[in-house]
């Protein structure tokens, strides 16, 4: 606190410092604070700007972290430097002056690396071995390392080592991802060292480089773009490597000075953003009529301030204007007035290899542009550019800071004569990386700009606080993630118009959380992965896919966020473990430190906008603000680790957060398998999956069972729970036939599984419900013989074991068959067997086991049977029973079952108004349920009873859209109506069939019956 009371003094602002005290600001949290925050402490509008451009102008760094004991995972750039030629430099050397020598080159390795951002690991004779990336990550990591790396190689060829002799370093650099920190042992023995392939490979490379030169890996190269020149080496073999490395010599920096240009090659047509163009573009006519303005783009890393800003340039580019660009650095923070004497070298077309005077003929004819009178200007810009001006000008004797006041006014002015000229668009980028000399200009020019024909587009991360708001020329625009649909347009642009498959791009829109650049990577990270196979039109998934890794090029800017907060880390990294959301109450209770302490942690997270906070705590809910900010803090921590945290999680979920177990068993499964609880794990997935079946969230169910048996599969014969094999094989038929279809192949063959289990730890109670869905399998299939051996087999369980519910069970599905199969007469005995199922203790058991109530389906199958054998009195007085008995139960799906066998009863007693009244009534009941198959049946059963009361043309229309339900879903369903029965509908299974069958004979007008198996399975299309 004291600190902060000594800084406020410093700035004349000692009178807050009792309310910082009071407030808890201290040092740590000082760059966190925003404009909002130093306005609820009392702090007025004059002294929050002052307080908020004191802080900008602090070291950005701040001293650097001192590397963390506990290891970690990260994605690191390794430097490798090592010395020419030193052995013969020994032998020609005393040792005193080799050790002096020695010391120098050190110190100026060091330096270099350090004045970069790196961090000097070791020294090993005479090399040197650096880390871009640790302790702390930056996102331009790579860079700065090649930066460190072409200084390094200068500074040494600098150093002086006597007459005729100078010293030459070869220098190689590998981006990737590695293990560092503590790896030997606990405090004394902490190394820093790192584990991983890019040390190796650095210095191989270093081996390979000419002296005086930088080498770099692939996928060092990848991250730097176009900010260098480089000549590719080719493929190189290395040793220890089994495939020969592209490797790259950097010969110095490009001429491409936007970063944007540089970094962000491939460009995908501009989706979105209207509002913000047409705005861009009213300003600019505004300012040709001389009202200057100003347009400040503010927005997160990668949300497309560049390209909006670009767009811009692009669209004006056909209105005559003069074009001014200019670029901060994050390099270049200190260096006085970077963006605009790099942009004045640009535009007056310095070269290399240009002579003074040369220099000095193209600045004067570059300022003669805006300038008449150049006896002021060409000296101060000149000693700006660094160009001597000989005697061509007399010589100014200013004081540095007079020379500082013309040099801006000469700056200024030379704006106002280009202005003068034509109009002008400027683009000011990066202001949160712009040196304080240049924040001057800038406030200068934007005060200016209000009378000038120009349009000055300024660009920034919130991080920077502008001072210019709510002046009447300036206006804001805050740039907002991009919406749901336009990502998966944006996927589509950077896959070249092949669609991903859906889990993947689902995958991308979820964690991208529509920040344009991490669409892209992500999108290209996946394309280049290998996960994927393009079939020409679209890129289908090789296997099973997996969570999507962060992309390499995402990796540095996403650790850098963490890395400004490195004490509260570990509660990042909790956080991560527990999800993209997590309440107070529980990180309180997992972290298991002091209160304060988590209380405290958290609200730096907060403050540094990594998570968003929703209510106080202790009822405060916190979320990750980007997903791939979780995944990065996940990503550092080590495998080990990472156990101990899920392992604290379950326990503490089960000891303490029971409503959480109950109702989230699939996050208890997640937390048990990482922490390798494998047998809780798989019994958490069987009560996720029969959660989800009981929910007919059919996918999720399968994809929970079906983890469930994998995790099963990978664990050892002893502790194997077999009984949730069994019952996960069960739920997940059950599943299937809802998820595929009935008849797909592939829930046959996990019946049949699940048959053998249950045969071999000898479960009948689990065998009927098995045999029933067998039973169902076969039928819809039109496999009857095998579905009739189904029912009979359910009988004989039933008789064998005195089991009275699977007997009658067996009755009714076996009724059920012979029904199908138009064997009326034995259909009609079994199903006349079936009144037990009327006990409501059958019912409860079968409820399990069948969708509608087997005792009134009976009725219902029954009733339909004594019709079609003539007994129209007992057929229609056992429907109404039937429909009673579902009416009674409240249960739609039943009354809806029973409905259509109503109207098939009444259609053929010849009362096609009560069919039709009927037919209205099922058809309202499966739309308002989401029932298709029952769907169809009504359409047809209300197109039948219409024809049969004369209206044959509306009669015929409803009963080809009830033919074309069963034929692919009912465009018109719901979803929910489509989810909830359409697997019957898939192409391949047998009502589809038989729909088609009908249709076509719908369409041919055949009424001819059939025989057969096609015949009794499409008994009621046969009917109508
Ligand atoms: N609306 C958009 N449509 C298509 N692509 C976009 C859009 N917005 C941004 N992009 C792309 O996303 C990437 C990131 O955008 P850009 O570089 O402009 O972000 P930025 O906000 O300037 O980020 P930084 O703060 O890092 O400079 C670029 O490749 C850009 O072309
Ligand atoms: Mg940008």
């Amino acid at each position: 606190m004291q600190q902060i009371a000594e800084w406020l003094e410093k700035l004349g602002l000692g009178q807050y410092a009792q309310r910082f005290a009071e407030n808890d600001i201290d040092p740590s949290v000082l760059r966190d604070l925003t404009d909002h925050d130093l306005e609820k402490i009392g702090v007025s509008l004059g002294h929050r700007r002052k307080i908020l451009r004191a802080i900008a102008e602090l070291d950005e760094l701040g001293p650097r972290p001192a590397p963390r004991a506990e290891a970690e995972r990260r994605q690191l750039t390794v430097l490798f430097a090592d010395l020419v030629g030193s052995t013969a430099l020994s032998t020609r050397l005393d040792p005193e002056d080799l050790q002096e020598i020695m010391g120098a080159y050190h110190r100026c390795c060091a330096e270099q690396i350090e004045k970069f951002g790196g961090f000097v690991a070791r020294y090993m004779g005479d090399g040197v071995l650096a880390y871009f990336g640790y302790p702390r990550a930056d996102e331009d990591d790579a860079e700065r390392a090649i930066c460190a790396g072409l200084a390094l190689v200068a500074a040494v060829a600098g150093l002086d080592v006597g007459p005729g002799a100078r010293l030459r370093v070869r220098v190689g650099i590998a981006t990737g991802l590695v293990i560092v920190g503590d790896l030997i042992g606990e405090g004394a023995s902490q190394q820093h060292e790192v584990v991983g392939e890019a040390p190796n490979l650095a210095s191989r490379l270093q081996a390979l480089a000419e002296p005086d030169t930088v080498v770099i890996d692939g996928g060092t190269r990848r991250l730097v773009g176009g900010l260098f020149e480089y000549l590719a080496l080719g493929s190189v073999s290395i040793r220890g490597f089994s495939d020969p490395v592209p490797v790259w010599r950097v010969m110095g920096a490009s001429a491409v000075d936007s970063r944007f240009e540089a970094l962000r090659v491939a460009r995908t047509p501009l989706l979105g953003r209207d509002e913000e163009i047409e705005l861009l573009m009213c300003r600019w006519q505004q300012i040709k009529r001389g009202d200057g303005s100003v347009v400040l783009i503010s927005g997160e890393p990668g949300i497309g301030k560049s390209r909006l800003a670009e767009t811009a340039v692009e669209r004006l580019s056909d209105d005559p204007h003069i074009r001014l660009r200019r670029f901060c650095s994050p390099h270049h923070q200190d260096s006085a007035l970077f963006p605009t004497i790099s942009q004045l070298e640009r535009a007056a077309g310095f070269r290399r290899d240009d002579t003074d005077q040369q220099r000095l003929d193209k600045l004067e004819a570059l300022l003669a542009e805006a300038n008449a009178d150049l006896s002021e200007a060409v000296p101060l810009i000149a000693d700006l550019l660094s160009v001597p001006i000989g005697n061509h000008y007399p010589p100014l004797n200013l004081t540095p800071q007079k020379r500082k006041e013309k040099t801006l006014g000469a700056l200024l002015a030379q704006l106002e004569g280009l202005a003068a000229r034509r109009p002008v668009l400027m683009v000011f980028e990066d202001v949160h990386w712009i040196d304080p000399t240049s924040l001057d200009l800038l406030d200068r020019i934007v005060d200016r700009v209000a009378t000038l024909r120009v349009l000055l587009i300024i660009t920034f991360r919130p991080e920077f606080v502008p001072a210019w708001i709510g002046r009447s020329h300036v206006t804001l625009i805050s740039l907002s993630r991009l919406p749901r649909r336009q990502r998966a347009e944006m996927i589509m642009r950077v896959t070249g118009g092949k669609a991903l498959p859906q889990e993947i791009a689902e995958q991308i829109i979820d964690r991208t959380d529509g920040v344009p650049l991490f669409i892209e990577e992500l999108t290209k990270t996946v394309i280049e992965s290998g996960i994927l196979t393009d079939a020409g039109d679209r890129f289908d998934a090789r296997g099973p896919v997996p969570r999507l890794a962060i992309p390499t090029s995402l990796q540095a800017s996403l650790l850098a966020r963490l890395d400004r907060l490195a004490p509260v880390r570990e509660m990042a990294q909790i956080g991560a473990a527990l999800g993209r959301s997590f309440s107070h109450e529980l990180i309180s209770a997992v972290a298991a430190i002091p209160q304060h302490e988590v209380d405290g942690a958290l609200a730096q997270l907060v403050g540094a906008e990594l998570v968003f906070q929703r209510g106080t705590p202790p009822d405060a809910e916190y979320t990750f603000k980007h997903a791939l900010v979780q995944d990065a803090a996940y990503s550092t921590i080590l495998r080990g680790r990472r156990q101990q945290i899920h392992a604290r999680v379950a326990t503490t979920l089960e000891s303490q957060f029971p409503e959480i177990v109950a109702a989230q068993p699939q996050l208890m499964a997640h937390h048990c398998a990482e922490a390798g609880f494998n047998g809780k794990a798989v019994g958490y997935r069987l009560k996720s999956g029969q959660q989800a079946l009981a929910r007919s969230a059919m996918t999720e169910a399968v994809a929970q069972l079906q983890r469930g048996l994998e995790l099963l599969a990978n664990m050892p014969e002893e502790p194997r729970p077999v009984q949730h094999e069994l019952d996960l094989q069960i739920a997940l038929g059950r599943a299937l036939m809802a998820a595929r279809g009935y008849s797909a192949p592939v829930v046959g063959d996990t019946l049949v599984r699940a048959r053998a289990l249950a045969e071999r730890f000898d479960r009948p109670d689990r065998l009927v419900p098995l045999l029933y869905s067998q039973w169902g399998f076969h039928m819809v299939r039109s496999e009857h013989e095998l579905a009739v051996s189904l029912a009979e087999q359910m009988e004989k369980f039933g008789e064998t074991r005195k089991d009275q519910v699977a007997l009658l069970l067996g009755h009714y599905i076996h009724g059920a068959s012979c029904y199908f199969r138009g064997e009326f007469v034995t259909a009609r005995a079994l199903l006349e067997l079936c009144d037990g199922l009327r006990d409501p203790a059958a019912r409860a058991i079968c409820a399990a086991i069948a969708v509608a109530d087997p005792y009134a389906a009976s009725l219902g199958h029954l009733a339909l049977t004594l019709a079609l054998l003539g007994h129209i009195d007992q057929g229609r007085a056992r429907v109404d029973e039937a429909l009673s008995e579902a009416r009674g139960l409240d249960h739609p799906f039943t009354v809806a079952f029973v409905l259509s066998k109503v109207c098939a009863v009444e259609a053929a007693a010849g009362l096609p108004h009560d069919a039709r009244r009927h037919a209205e009534e099922l058809v309202a009941l499966s739309n308002e349920h989401g029932f298709p198959l029952w769907l169809g049946l009504g359409l047809l059963q209300h197109g039948r009873s219409l024809t049969a009361l004369g209206q044959a043309q509306d009669g015929l229309a409803m009963l080809a859209r009830g033919s074309r339900c069963f034929v692919l879903p009912e465009p018109s369903c719901t979803r929910r109506a489509r989810s909830a029965f359409s697997p019957r509908l898939t192409p391949r299974s047998g009502i589809c069939r038989r729909g088609r069958i009908a249709s076509s004979r719908l369409r041919s007008s055949s009424r001819r019956p059939t025989s057969g198996p096609v015949r009794s399975s499409c008994i009621d299309f046969e009917a109508i």
